[in-house]
């Protein structure tokens, strides 16, 4: 338990591609809550230990990498994509790309890098509440929350929107390359021993395929606003 577990949480989990990033973005600023995108986290980790040449299979290195490396989110004021700071460095982009994902993918399955993460993802619990966006945010580290959601859709309109995001930052992607990686993330996600990809018990399963944005935020702020 920590010394902020007053403070509300709503927890958007779910397969990536599933819109998790925009959603729980969209209703953090309408809620003016925090956020917390725990994704982002692995995924630094993942850079970090690639940049130091580590055996991404190696879990106690990785983990201590983990412990090490300082992460920092920087929100522009002028609204625009929130920076992520690794030891200093920008690496917004670098940790956005299909090989910083599967590198995430992979270290993100190791049980004490997840153990060594946890502090970091409770930090982010501060008032006025905060949103947590994630695979285990409502099954494992915040199991308390009040509000839960878990996001889907299929994995051929997830495939379709990450290739959007991709192109649109100028990077060299195919349809099917993202679809093959997407569909072997989630295998991996979901058939780990630690923390799969799961719904939480208690959360509101939300289906997004075919759905407009605001539509699923509207949706999302429901679960919030009923209790
Ligand atoms: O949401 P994302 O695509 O940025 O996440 C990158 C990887 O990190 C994903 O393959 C699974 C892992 N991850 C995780 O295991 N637990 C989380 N809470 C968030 C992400």
């Amino acid at each position: 338990m920590t010394t902020n577990d007053s403070v509300p949480v709503l927890t958007i989990d779910g397969p990536s591609g599933s819109g998790k990033g925009t959603i729980a973005r969209a209703v953090a600023d309408r809620l003016d809550w925090h956020m917390l995108d725990s994704g982002a986290i692995y995924r630094a980790v993942g850079y970090a230990a690639g940049l130091k040449d580590l055996d991404l299979s190696d879990a106690e290195a990785v983990a201590r990498c983990a412990a090490e490396t300082r992460i920092e989110f920087r929100a522009p004021g002028d609204g625009g994509e929130t920076r992520v700071i690794i030891d200093g460095q920008d690496a917004t982009d670098a940790i956005r790309t299909e090989t910083a994902g599967a590198a995430a993918s992979a270290i993100a399955a190791l049980p004490p890098v997840r153990k060594a993460l946890m502090d970091k993802q409770l930090a982010f619990r501060q008032p006025p509440g905060l949103v947590a966006d994630g695979r285990d945010m409502g099954t494992v580290i915040f199991p308390d929350a009040p509000f839960k959601v878990f996001l889907t859709a299929s994995a051929t309109e997830r495939a379709e929107r990450r290739y959007k995001q991709l192109k649109a930052k100028g990077l060299a992607v195919t349809l099917t390359s993202l679809l093959h990686e997407i569909e072997l993330r989630d295998a991996r996600d979901a058939s780990r021993t630690v923390a799969p990809l799961r719904p939480a018990v208690d959360a509101v399963v939300i289906d997004t395929t075919g759905q407009p944005i605001p539509a699923v935020v509207a949706e999302v702020l429901a679960v919030v606003r009923k209790a």
